[in-house]
């Protein structure tokens, strides 16, 4: 079989980074672009993040976009500096990227993109959905254009991870993930609900070590900040992986409970601003337009990840 054609639009960030390298170290996958907006951190670094990343995969071919350095509406949110560090990658360093962003803003490129071959790319949306939104307004003809849709966002039954009740790429642009929800694209969600059941320990991660190379060392370097913030404010030894576990829809979709819903969002500003429901009862009698993840075999999508990171190591 011929492997999925994908573009990740991404706020690198530690576990984007991580998506990066396991769509690059999966055969199902032909990952043929990134592009890059506001989230973890600001635009520059994203983007200067997102370069650094392929060019240590040795993928430097793969085109990336800039897009956009705000939300739509709201103002920017709480950095992510705090879980991501400083640089947006952890406690990893990887040099300054030779390459340069192509000279078109993410929304052209995608629209560009996603119309030229109606119906072949997936995207997936690792970030604030302001790229997508922004796209889907000025091209509405992209919705029927996408094959599919995969969004790491959201908290459906799970409480929020940026305030009580949301969880931070929808809290950080709620708006752009209010268009993208009604857009009519065929969306698969990837909430907080499966993604905290993804935990790469630090056993793991001494584990993969065993083997001495670049990316053993990046994975470990990386996630240090990352796991040190876990322990302190969640009480446990690891990370979850957020961002990596939407690619399991390709390369392990035996792993995810997926069921269809209405799925909606706050954006009334109140105190559950940005907080994603499912309409389980059907009481709005809105017809579904997503599938949700609700559970995962977590430790086997680990065990797969660190497998995915050996091979590349
Ligand atoms: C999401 O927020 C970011 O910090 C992560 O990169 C992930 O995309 C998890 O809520
Ligand atoms: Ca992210």
């Amino acid at each position: 079989m011929s492997p999925t054609r994908i573009i990740i639009d991404t706020d690198p960030g530690v576990d984007d980074a991580l998506t990066i390298l396991l769509a690059l170290a999966s055969p199902e996958i032909l990952l043929e672009a990134l592009t890059t907006v506001c989230g973890n951190i600001g635009i520059d670094k994203t983007t200067r993040n997102a370069l650094a990343m392929l060019e240590f995969a040795n993928a430097s071919h793969i085109p990336v976009a800039r897009g956009c350095s705000l939300p739509l509406v709201t103002a920017p949110g709480k950095s992510g500096e705090a879980v991501h560090g400083a640089s947006g990658l952890g406690k990893a360093v990887l040099p300054e990227p030779k390459s340069k962003p192509v000279n078109q803003h993410a929304i052209d490129f995608l629209i560009e993109r996603i119309l030229a071959e109606p119906r072949q790319i997936t995207l997936f949306t690792i970030g604030p959905m302001t790229n997508l939104a922004l796209a889907i307004r000025k091209e509405p003809r992209i919705a029927q254009a996408l094959k599919g849709l995969v969004i790491m966002g959201g908290a459906i039954r799970s409480g929020g991870n940026i305030t009580p009740q949301a969880e931070f790429n929808v809290h950080a642009d709620p708006h752009a993930a209010h268009i993208v929800f009604h857009s009519g694209i065929p969306i698969t969600l990837i909430p907080l609900d499966v993604t905290y059941k993804c935990l790469l320990t630090t056993a793991d991660v001494d584990r993969l070590n065993r083997i001495a190379s670049p990316v053993a060392r990046f994975v470990r370097d990386s996630t240090a900040v990352y796991m040190d913030f876990y322990k302190k404010y969640e009480g446990f030894d690891g990370c979850a992986l957020h961002d990596p576990l939407t690619l399991a829809t390709i390369i392990a979709p035996e792993l995810l409970t997926l069921e269809e819903h209405h799925v909606d969002v706050d954006i009334s500003g109140g105190i559950s601003n940005g907080k994603t429901f499912a309409d389980f009862m059907k009481v709005s009698k809105k017809p579904t337009n997503m599938k949700v993840a609700l559970d995962v075999r977590g430790r086997d999508f680990i065990e797969l990840f660190i497998e995915r990171m050996e091979k590349l190591a």
